[in-house]
């Protein structure tokens, strides 16, 4: 049987921001793994990814900082790409979509559907900024969400409750731009409709089949995709317009489309096309055969992609007709931070690229404990104590220890070169037989997209061979036995080379040092297995250590930096979430008088007071009793949040708060102005 043939993409990242841990771990690292092992398997595979330069997140963010979209653009392709390099992600290209070639691809690829009929052109009421006399893009528009009232919601989506939305649902919607509220405008765009996909779409999600033939792997995919794809489709797919009013992006290939792009949904996706035609144009080959004929197309994703993957992108390619569809969906779940999602905004996220700044030649540490706690099937945590635990316990301990030892000993015993196996001992032949069967295992789960347990089965090996050497202590039998140590060795270092294999894909460099070190280089997988690569005779070299062992002092250092401030012991409760600026001017908080105060009946911790606010007297209800006689605190002037919904208390309509300072111990004080400030004065 000839080897299936891959096209493997990765989502391309967002040229608006480095990468994080998050995406590190839960796209671009198992892309990579998977994509090493099946060249070590003779697959014919293209490994394609690129930056993903459109869309109102880049103008968003040029905004912000100031310059031009193609200056962002530029800026974090370029960060982002010397990341991968340096993290040696094995891409076969990293490509832009602002490059013409994607233009250009983009456009034909509209130009196709539009031709088949495959549009419709719609015209709808769209929110517009009059002070930019602009359309506003999804992103452009924040209000509250109506489903779960997160005040700051986007057009598109609410980061909070996570509902898909669109810019008419926000209640009270602002513009980005100017801060307005927008009005609605007529403007019409080409639409997809995606209705009368649902059918085929359902058959080929479950079961792979493409009008009645088997089109993907029959093995089913990640749950989580079935789920989240049939859940989209069962709510009904509506029509989603393939166009904006825009000015940075993909010009829509028509006449009179003036000032319109197609929808960066739509020509990202495409980019994974266009990068495959560039990577063909470098090396002489046809891009067609990536995408046609008996290929597998596979997209490594973060759960945020998976309808635009495996939904929206699939009916392009169908209605397009001369492409494959993807075989598998493999999507990842979040990574979560030291207790917290990752976020830019809050800078809460270790940065892949400052990481190799602050250790270079530590990346296999970093994919070790990222593929350990990949979150393939739920959410997962990186902590900076676990990237201790991890490295120090596992490959210092297990996997440092024991090749150090098996080469150390070589040294000593044989200046370095190979021994003969003799008899072997039942012991012997499990080990054997446990070389021959990991690489197999490692296999079985590598092609069901289990990377997580895969390296933890190659560990394994590291494990075995650990074992055997504490069990046969030749340090100790060599007295007695020599020939016996022979055999020990012999077998350790089998097991050495079969690591040099089957690590490659999971730690390249590591793997590469142990080759340097046995002086056996092998990167076919087929070779893994064998108890006999390393030939009697040869000589192998005096190792260096492989993994040194990571410090309190970093774990701790990280963890300060991350949290931005020194940290203290500290008695008070931890910080609250964030709130906007927006959030925070929405609470009226003045300085109120208090003209009287008396105990509320059968309460112990009441007092009923009234107060002048400079703009009304009234009653609010206090918990201060305990804390304050009703004589103490007339005639003191306090803080007041005004706009509390009122309350009933004991019976009583409270109409605001008081506000109080509370020590460690529960103990309350007011917060009096310093100056002889007024009833009503307001505090921002
Ligand atoms: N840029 C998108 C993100 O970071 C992913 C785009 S994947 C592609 O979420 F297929 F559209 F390119
Ligand atoms: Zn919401």
């Amino acid at each position: 049987m000839s080897k299936a043939k891959y096209t493997v993409t990765a989502a391309l990242p967002y040229a608006n921001g480095p990468l994080h841990l998050g995406h590190v771990a839960g796209v671009y690292l198992p892309a990579d793994i998977f994509v090493r092992f099946l060249r070590m398997n003779k697959h014919d595979v293209a490994f394609i990814c690129g930056s993903d330069e459109h869309g109102a997140a880049i103008t968003l963010r040029a905004k912000k900082e100031g310059i031009t979209p193609q200056e962002i653009v530029d800026k974090y392709n370029s960060i982002i790409s010397k990341a991968f390099t340096d993290f040696d992600i094995s891409f076969d290209i990293f490509h832009r979509t602002s490059s013409e070639i994607h233009h250009k691809t983009s456009q034909d690829f509209f130009l196709k559907l539009y031709e088949k009929g495959k549009f419709t052109e719609e015209t709808s009421e769209q929110y517009y900024d009059e002070e930019y006399e602009q359309f506003l893009a999804d992103r452009y528009i924040t209000g509250e969400c109506p489903k779960c009232q997160n005040p700051s919601a986007y057009g598109d989506q609410c980061e909070k409750c996570g509902s898909d939305l669109s810019p008419t649902e926000l209640i009270n919607p602002t513009s980005t731009l100017s801060g307005k509220t927008p009005v609605l405008r007529t403007t019409s765009h080409w639409y997809l409709p995606m209705a009368n996909h649902e059918d085929w779409l359902r058959e080929w999600i479950k079961e792979g089949k493409l009008d009645g033939i088997q089109q993907h792997d029959p093995k089913p995919w990640r749950n989580q995709v079935i789920g989240q794809c049939m859940s989209w489709i069962d709510g009904g797919l509506h029509s989603r317009a393939m166009t904006r009013d825009l000015d940075w992006g993909v010009k829509v290939p028509l006449p009179n489309a003036e000032g319109k792009v197609l929808y960066v949904w739509l020509d990202a996706p495409i980019g994974y096309i266009s990068a495959t035609k560039q990577y063909a144009l470098d090396n002489n080959k046809n891009w067609e055969d990536y995408w046609t004929g008996d290929r597998k197309l596979i997209h490594f994703i973060g759960k945020d992609n998976i309808v635009f993957h495996a939904v929206i992108f699939p009916i392009l390619l169908k209605d397009h007709g001369d492409l494959i569809l993807p075989d598998n969906v493999p999507a990842y779940e979040f990574l979560n931070l030291e207790g917290d999602k990752f976020s830019t905004s809050r800078n809460w996220a270790v940065w892949l690229h400052e990481y190799l700044a602050a250790y270079p030649g530590r990346e296999d540490e970093l994919k070790y404990v990222l593929t350990s706690i990949a979150p393939e099937t739920k959410d997962s945590e990186f902590t900076w104590k676990e990237y201790q635990t991890r490295i120090n316990s596992e490959l210092a301990d297990i996997l440092g220890n024991f090749v150090n030892r098996a080469l150390v000993l070589t040294q000593k015993y044989y200046e370095g070169k190979v021994p003969e196996k003799g008899e072997l001992t039942e012991e012997d032949q499990l080990v054997l037989a446990e070389i021959n069967e990991i690489p197999k295992r490692i296999s079985k789960l590598v092609y069901a997209y289990k990377l997580r347990d895969a390296q933890a089965e190659a560990m394994n090996l590291a494990r075995l061979g650990n074992k055997y050497l504490a069990d046969q202590e030749p340090w100790k039998v060599v007295k007695i036995d020599p020939k016996r140590v022979e055999t020990v060795m012999n077998i350790a270092l089998q097991i050495t080379a079969n690591l040099s294999i089957v690590l490659q894909p999971f730690l390249p460099a590591t793997a590469a040092k142990l080759s340097n070190f046995l002086n056996f280089k092998s990167s076919n997988w087929e070779d893994a297995g064998n108890g006999d690569l390393m030939k009697v005779g040869n000589q192998t070299n005096l190792p260096e250590i492989l993994f040194q062992k990571i410090e309190d002092t970093l774990v701790e250092e990280e963890v300060k930096k991350l949290k931005n401030i020194e940290l203290m012991e500290s008695k008070f409760d931890v910080q609250k979430d964030e709130v906007t600026f927006d959030d925070f001017t929405k609470m009226d908080i003045r300085l109120g008088t208090i003209l009287e105060a008396e105990k509320v009946e059968k309460a112990d911790k009441l007092l009923k007071l009234l107060v002048d606010t400079g703009l009304d007297k009234r009653t609010i209800v206090s918990g201060i009793a305990e804390h304050y006689s009703p004589e103490e605190i007339i005639g003191k002037t306090v803080q007041v949040l005004m706009n509390l919904a009122p309350r009933k208390i004991k019976g009583i309509e409270s109409k605001g708060m008081i506000l109080m300072a509370e020590d460690a111990e529960g103990k309350l004080s007011f917060m009096s102005p310093e100056k002889g400030f007024e009833a009503g004065c307001g505090i921002h």
